[in-house]
């Protein structure tokens, strides 16, 4: 069999669906989305059928389907037979919508749960706003044209919008921008619009399937990706390939690029027209210093868009089973470095003591035992639980646990084996790490 694809406006004919079965009744609540030309008809006449513009079959009867199927046919009346394919002449496919944009698979029939899967994943990839794109696109459709008569300037100059920051601003919700970005791109002041854009993006704690589908699609379009040593092999896998990749957490030896040249960097870049991607791990803007990212990018005139990540405490609890809140046991989470601008941790550790709910400390092993001191010394209990989990949500993950006493041992044993999050708090007792410590103690 083969199939010719196509997209049919009924204009003035009706497509009828026939049959009273939960198939018809989809089918029917469906094809009234794209259309409202559609009836149900539980017993249509032969008037009726002939004059139809499409004809859905889904009676319970599979002799009724055939029988009409076959009606249909010898009058060349375009007919769908549910679950039967080859009794139909046409086959609807799975299809994902933004909009305007319709994007339509089919695999003749043969597979329908093939097509779903292959849907799942192109839903994934398709922008939510694109239907806002293509909304900004048709509302300049006329002034272009009056502008750009020409068919190559005028496919240069849609490729510019799409590809440039007025497309990306439409992606992002921003339509007034986007508008302002066409507009003056077509007046000629076109500077801007032929300039780059630096997202900042959070590539979560390192599951590759924790990046936001926004992410995803982000890095696929970039240019440049400036990413952190946080960022694993796995997440890299998942950016576009023939991207040019800086690792600026790892130049000359162990050593990371200043803060300074990354953010003169991105600025070169951008101004170049680059679309860069600024990866870091986690969330941008939790102790991921991206904030002053921001500030420079925007002092500099360059367009800055954020994409949030997955946090480590977020990962890292899901990943090692606990909450970091609990109706009864912590109404409150406090997220702390544990190294302060010079080095030791500057932290109120007696308003942290008193918040009585869970204390997730970044970047706090090093400096584990001065934490510990200090807290007790503010009033925390030494048998406040713990957990220390290190390369969270990676397939090398570690989980220690124990309490705020033998915080500095457990630390002292986790050191240099990857990036490490220290969790104070009862939550810690829900994790199934903490029964084997107790089960541990108990029997000793
Ligand atoms: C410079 S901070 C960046 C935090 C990041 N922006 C975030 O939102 O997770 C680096 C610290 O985050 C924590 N961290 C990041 N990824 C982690 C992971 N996969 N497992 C454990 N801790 C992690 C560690 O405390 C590490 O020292």
């Amino acid at each position: 069999m083969s199939l010719i694809p196509l997209m049919l406006d009924p204009k003035e004919r009706e497509v009828l669906v026939v049959g009273e079965t939960d198939a018809a009744l989809r089918r029917l609540a469906q094809v009234r989305r794209w259309s409202a030309r559609v009836r149900h008809a539980q017993n249509p006449t032969p008037s009726e059928l002939a004059e139809a513009a499409l004809v859905f079959v889904a009676t319970e009867d599979d002799d009724r389907n055939a029988a009409l199927a076959a009606h249909l046919r010898a009058r060349g009346v375009p007919v769908h037979v549910h679950d039967r394919p080859d009794l139909g002449t046409v086959a609807m496919p799975a299809v994902v919508e933004r909009g305007d944009v319709l994007v339509a698979i089919s695999t003749r029939g043969s597979a329908p749960v093939l097509a779903r899967r292959l849907k799942e994943k192109i839903d994934q990839l398709m922008p939510a706003r694109l239907g806002s794109l293509t909304r900004l696109l048709d509302g300049f459709r006329d002034s272009v044209r009056a502008v750009l008569p020409g068919f190559e300037p005028r496919r240069r100059f849609w490729e510019s919008i799409v590809d440039g920051p007025a497309g990306a601003a439409a992606l992002a919700g921003n339509e007034a921008k986007a508008r302002e970005l066409v507009v003056a791109a077509l007046n000629g002041r076109g500077a801007r619009h032929n300039a780059g854009i630096v997202h900042l993006i959070g590539g979560g704690p390192g599951d590759p399937e924790l990046l936001t589908l926004k992410a995803h699609r982000v890095l696929q379009d970039a240019d440049v990706i400036l990413h952190d040593e946080l960022i694993t092999p796995a997440i890299l896998q998942r950016v576009r390939q023939d991207a040019t990749r800086i690792d600026v957490g790892k130049r000359k030896g162990r050593h990371a690029m200043p803060q300074a040249e990354v953010n003169a960097l991105m600025v070169r870049l951008a101004r170049d027209g680059k679309r860069v991607a600024r990866l870091k791990g986690g969330d941008p803007f939790v102790f991921g210093r991206g904030g002053e990212e921001l500030e420079h990018l925007r002092a500099a005139g360059i367009d800055v868009q954020v994409v949030p990540g997955v946090t480590a405490a977020a990962g890292c609890a899901a990943s090692a089973g606990f909450p970091l809140t609990h109706r009864d046991i912590a109404s409150t989470l406090t997220l702390v470095t544990g190294h302060g601008k010079n080095g030791e941790p500057a932290a109120d550790w007696r308003a942290l003591a008193a918040t009585g709910g869970t204390l997730a400390i970044y970047m706090g092993l090093t400096h584990a035992a001065v934490i510990a001191r200090s807290l007790r010394e503010a009033g925390m209990s030494a048998d406040t639980p713990v957990a220390i989990i290190v390369n969270g949500t990676r397939d090398d993950e570690r989980v220690a646990a124990g309490t705020l006493g033998s915080l500095p041992r457990l630390a002292a044993g986790e050191g240099g084996k990857g990036p490490a999050l220290i969790v104070i708090g009862d939550v810690v007792r829900l994790a199934p790490a903490w029964s084997e410590i107790e089960r541990l103690e108990a029997a000793s």
